[in-house]
């Protein structure tokens, strides 16, 4: 997936990351390309989750490098990298509790230098709308069900129109209706805002379904990347994830 026109918009290219003895990532490299869903798959504990926090400056790594476009992130605050249209969604969901549904939504706004308050209400109202929770606009995000505080989540990613979306387990759990309005609105925010997204997901049909490049990490290394119907016919990912009973 190198862009001809230019460099990818994200690019990890050996990227190691050690807890203690426990080698997390081992050498991870690929590239995720602009207007792109990339699936990333592989058995529980072999370092997607930590990916995920090396890209958006929560772990730092001992080696190798991350760039967002031309510009190396290694060491950039998760804050700082916001700002920079990196955005991210948790393994459990996280919302704001105590504030409002469209609180929640202002709260990405308020590192921005220059807000708007009507710009900032019209994009909260627009992106309630868009997961379908324009009704609880009012509600405190703790009276909300699970699935609808992952709506939530996926919609505040949004508030700032990030080039990327980094998301963490968002189908786990969740309620089959729910699920389909979160594809549904992946899908949306590709075509529409042409952003992309790295989802990491158990959920292994639905992720093929969904993603143009698909990677599947085995004890910290790339065992395979490519398209996803390649990949989950891979000799290493059968191996070394779903074939394991
Ligand atoms: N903060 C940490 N301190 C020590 N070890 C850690 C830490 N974070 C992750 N690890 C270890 O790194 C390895 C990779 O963990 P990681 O959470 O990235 O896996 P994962 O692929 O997200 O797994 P799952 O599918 O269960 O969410 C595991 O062995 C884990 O125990
Ligand atoms: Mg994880």
């Amino acid at each position: 997936m190198s862009g001809a026109e230019g460099p990818p918009l994200l690019a990890i290219d050996a990227v190691t990351k050690r807890f203690g003895g426990v080698v997390a990532l081992n050498g991870v490299s690929f590239q995720l390309e602009a207007n792109k869903v990339v699936g990333l798959i592989g058995p529980n504990g072999s370092g997607k989750t930590t990916l995920l926090n090396v890209i958006n400056g929560v772990v730092s790594s001992d080696e190798g490098d991350v760039r967002l476009g031309e510009r190396s992130i290694v060491g950039r605050r998760p804050s700082d990298l916001a700002a920079n249209g990196l955005s991210r969604t948790f393994q459990t969901a996280r919302v704001f509790n105590t504030l409002t549904v469209v609180q929640n939504l202002f709260v990405p706004l308020l590192h921005q230098q220059t807000l708007e308050r009507s710009k900032a209400t019209a994009r909260a109202n627009e992106l309630l709308t868009f997961v379908g929770l324009e009704r609880h606009a009012g509600h405190t995000a703790s009276e909300l069900s699970g699935g609808q505080q992952r709506l939530l989540e996926f919609a505040r990613a949004l508030v700032t129109h990030p080039k990327l979306i980094l998301m963490d387990e968002p189908f786990a759990g969740v309620h089959p209706e729910i699920k389909k309005v979160l594809i549904r609105c992946i899908r949306e925010t590709v075509q529409k805002e042409g952003a992309s997204f790295l989802i990491v997901s158990h959920e292994v049909p639905d992720l093929v379904n969904m993603s143009d490049f698909m990677v599947c990490l085995v004890e910290g290394r790339v065992a395979a990347s490519g398209l996803p119907s390649a990949v989950v016919h891979d000799e290493k990912v059968i191996e070394g994830y779903l074939g394991r009973g």
